[in-house]
């Protein structure tokens, strides 16, 4: 099957398109560590942006986890903003910049505004670091969220 051609906007973040699988862990000091199994989509339209949708499940009991889905825009070569929406009443925005290597690249976000529904749980800030190595990715994601300082959610490591 043959989609539209890729905009030049976002050619250089063409490592990131496809379906990921893999697994992953969570952790913060409020709740019990945990492992999920996680599909990611990254796709376009043909537009100057990339859409993103996550969904995971629990490694043990395989029930739905998290979700969230959202999108990147490049600014130039080298600068990403994302937006993501999470069930759970969460929107973050976020600044990025795009470090291109062999076969891949990385990226790191820094949040620049978390909104959150009267009911969601209190996030503060959000980081989030993805690397793409040929067909592996990796990401983590770090928050300050309930009261706690910035530190480690999630370490995932995925394959297309
Ligand atoms: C792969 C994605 C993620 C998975 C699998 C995941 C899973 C979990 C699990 C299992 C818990 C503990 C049980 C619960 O409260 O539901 C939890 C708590 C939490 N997560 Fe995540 N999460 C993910 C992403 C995120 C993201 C991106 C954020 C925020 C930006 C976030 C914020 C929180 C918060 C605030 C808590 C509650 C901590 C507390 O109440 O003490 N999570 N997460």
């Amino acid at each position: 099957m043959t989609g539209p051609a890729l905009h030049p906007d976002v050619a250089h973040l063409a490592c990131l398109l496809g379906v990921w699988r893999g697994k992953g862990s969570g952790i913060y000091p409020t709740i019990e560590s945990f492992d999920y199994l996680e599909e990611v989509t990254i796709g376009h339209v043909g537009k100057p942006f990339l859409a993103y949708s996550q969904k995971t499940r629990h490694a043990e009991t395989d029930l739905p986890l998290h979700a969230e889905t959202g999108y990147l825009r490049p600014v130039g070569s080298d600068r990403v903003e994302l937006v993501i929406a999470q069930p759970t009443g969460i929107v973050e925005l976020h600044e990025g910049v795009f470090h291109p290597a062999d076969g891949g690249g990385s990226l790191a976000f820094v949040s620049t505004s978390v909104q959150l529904t009267a009911t969601a749980r209190p996030v503060e800030h959000v980081t989030r670091s993805i690397t793409v190595d040929a067909d592996v990715m990796s990401y983590h994601v770090d928050m300050a969220a309930v009261g706690e300082p910035l530190q480690r959610h999630l370490t995932a490591q995925l394959q297309r």
